[in-house]
């Protein structure tokens, strides 16, 4: 019977697809997929750190692994990603879960098949270089028909709020050539999306001289199949109009934009370091809802950012109304450790974020409701 192994992902897509690199190297060892976790010998979690109840959600989970180690204690143990890529969050689970018996970082996830081979009793792999992009790692796809093709790494932007770039490193763009080949590659197997995943889609190539983002999109689109291509994530201070006309002239290109604004309020957002004002952020909206009317437009907004009051809020909602958007991921501002808006004044209170969170839920119903009566 054949070695097992089961993977719980937490995080963003950019996890999911890093899990289908994990998974490509166990099945090249020889393991499969595991039902359930009590049946499986290498157990990874792939963790995010974006906020708190994330990290938070990983050590009672990874804790809970205790039992199933001490019936089996030949089941490896992994724990990765974002999270275990901060050394002081690294230390702590190795302190603090003597059964885990791996734990690396994003940054040395090529390593996988190395770490899984090792004999030694734990290892605590950490690692701050981020040069490698881990190119020609296997994959195992397990989104359907969708196959994730990774086109850069990390972020430059540093958001106050956002841990992204510490876990991440800088923006390093892969290769148009190998991107377009995978994209082939996956087209001919039969997948029909191709979402193309980075943390800031639009400044691809920017690091390294390659090609620009509506000039790979451009590319990616004459691959001949039947397939759609969608992207995500787009920084609203880089989503250019060639960008933009790409989508409305192409067949190929799902007519959704995912944009997150995060606040409406031009403090706010200056606090954020986003880079862009409320105005600037109204008048692309207003240049894609011309250019593509059948258009999706998605966004993230953060509430409760240090120093939001009510009428910055207030702002935010107007924003909401004024883009009606299609979808909103709403989040509670949560403190990350080593961000600059750790230490900003005048944290907003749980109880104010929950009630500012649920403001806009309520708003992102009544506009649901508004567009299904026939209204924009
Ligand atoms: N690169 C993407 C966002 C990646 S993180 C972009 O810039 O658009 C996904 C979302 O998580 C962000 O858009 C933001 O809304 C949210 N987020 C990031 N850091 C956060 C924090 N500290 N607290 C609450 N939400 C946060
Ligand atoms: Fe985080 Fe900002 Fe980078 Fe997005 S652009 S990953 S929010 S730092
Ligand atoms: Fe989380 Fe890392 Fe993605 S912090 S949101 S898994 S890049």
């Amino acid at each position: 019977m054949s070695m097992k192994y089961y993977i719980t992902t937490y995080g963003c897509q950019l996890n999911v697809h890093e899990s289908e690199k994990l998974a490509g190297i166990l099945k090249e060892e020889g393991y499969e997929s595991a039902d359930d976790i009590k049946d499986a010998d290498v157990i990874i979690f792939n963790t995010c750190a974006i906020r708190e109840g994330a990290e938070d959600r990983v050590f009672g989970n990874v804790g809970a692994l205790k039992k199933l180690k001490k019936e089996n204690k030949n089941k490896i143990i992994a724990v990765c990603g974002c999270m275990t890529q901060q050394k002081e969050k690294a230390d702590k689970l190795y302190k603090m879960f003597p059964f885990v018996d791996i734990i690396f970082g994003t940054s040395n996830l090529y390593k996988f098949k190395e770490f899984l081979n090792k004999k030694t009793k734990r290892l605590l792999a950490y690692d701050e270089d981020f040069n490698l992009i881990g190119e020609n790692m296997p994959f195992y796809r397990t989104s359907g028909d969708n196959a994730w093709v990774n086109i850069m790494q990390g972020c430059n932007n540093f958001c106050t709020y956002c841990i992204v770039p510490y876990v991440r490193g800088r923006e390093r763009s892969r290769k148009s050539e190998d991107i377009l080949k995978e994209i082939k590659e996956v087209v001919r197997e039969g997948y029909k999306k191709i979402t193309l995943l980075g943390q800031n889609v639009n400044s691809y190539g920017k690091d390294c001289g390659e090609i620009c983002f509506s000039e790979l999109l451009k590319k990616v689109c004459e691959i001949d199949g039947d397939f759609k291509v969608a992207f995500m994530t787009s920084h609203p201070k880089d989503l250019t109009s060639d960008v933009i006309d790409v989508i409305a002239k192409n067949d190929k290109l799902l007519k959704e934009i995912h944009l997150p604004v995060q606040s409406g309020s031009n403090k706010i957002l200056e606090k954020m370091n986003r880079k862009y004002t409320r105005e600037k952020y109204l008048s692309i909206i207003e240049e894609i809802k011309t250019k593509i009317p059948d258009v999706r437009i998605t966004t993230d907004i953060i509430v409760g950012f240090p120093g939001e009051t009510e009428e910055d809020f207030e702002q935010t909602c107007d924003l909401i109304k004024k883009v009606s958007y299609d979808g909103i991921f709403a989040f509670m501002y949560s403190i990350r450790e080593g961000t600059i808006a750790e230490k900003m004044p005048n944290q907003v209170s749980f109880e104010e974020k929950n009630r500012r969170v649920n403001k806009i839920l309520q708003l992102e119903k009544e506009i649901k409701k508004g567009k299904n009566n026939g209204n924009n």
